[in-house]
């Protein structure tokens, strides 16, 4: 399973980077405006961090200024995957720009139908939002386990599921268990996924007999 980072913060995608934990990052207008950036910046500024995907997305809601503004976030970097919402004129959007090779991440996509348009619309990416879900009482897991199924059955659909909107480690190994191929997840969860209470308390124990022999290794 690949691992997105869900955040427009250079300095948490660097750390996490060096941990080889990235394969690729997902921003928004929300994520870019919490950064307080300029968005062309800071998406040059990440994808020179990560040779993976790095999803940048439109903001215009028309097919002819989305379509502008898609070539304009693809021409930043080699590894821009451009965003689009899941409109009839993202979905205009998405198979004029995969037609000239750019890889598109359709999102904010909550049902399964929408998943297999935006599959037929040639997306690299679909973006089903687990938490939103989650939080009008509609389990998100159960859009993740019909488009994986939907896609299985079939092969010709190249796009794969990111699952987006993850709010905790449980999300992420549900989706891992369903076959999902990419979680994006905010850097504060991939630091949930590193704790575990029975880690701590053993490498306490660890540290404290090593003290009691005396020795230091260098
Ligand atoms: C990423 O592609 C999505 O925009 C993001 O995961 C949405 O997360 P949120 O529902 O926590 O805002």
């Amino acid at each position: 399973m690949k691992f997105f980072v869900d955040t427009a913060e250079v300095s948490d995608i660097r750390a996490l980077a060096e941990a080889g934990l990235v394969d690729g990052v997902t921003t928004n207008p929300s994520l870019i405006a919490k950064s307080g950036r300029n968005m062309a910046e800071v998406i040059r500024e990440i994808c020179s961090i990560t040779p993976g995907p790095v999803s940048a997305e439109v903001t215009a809601t028309d097919f002819d200024t989305m379509l502008a503004e898609g070539r304009y976030l693809r021409d930043l970097a080699p590894n821009v995957a451009v965003k689009v919402p899941l409109t009839e004129a993202g979905l205009r959007t998405c198979r004029a720009l995969a037609n000239e090779g750019t890889p598109v991440n359709v999102t904010l996509c909550f049902s399964a139908a929408q998943a297999l348009l935006a599959a037929k619309a040639g997306a690299a990416f679909i973006s089903p939002f687990v938490g939103r879900l989650d939080d009008i009482s509609t389990d998100g897991m159960t859009l993740i386990a019909d488009i994986v199924q939907i896609y299985r059955n079939y092969p010709q659909l190249k796009t794969e599921v990111l699952v987006a909107s993850v709010r905790h480690p449980m999300h992420l190994v549900q989706a891992a268990k369903l076959g999902a191929h990419v979680a994006t997840l905010p850097p504060g969860v991939i630091r949930q996924l590193l704790k575990h209470p029975l880690t701590d308390s053993g490498l306490a124990a660890f540290l404290a007999d090593w003290k009691k022999t005396g020795q230091s290794i260098l």
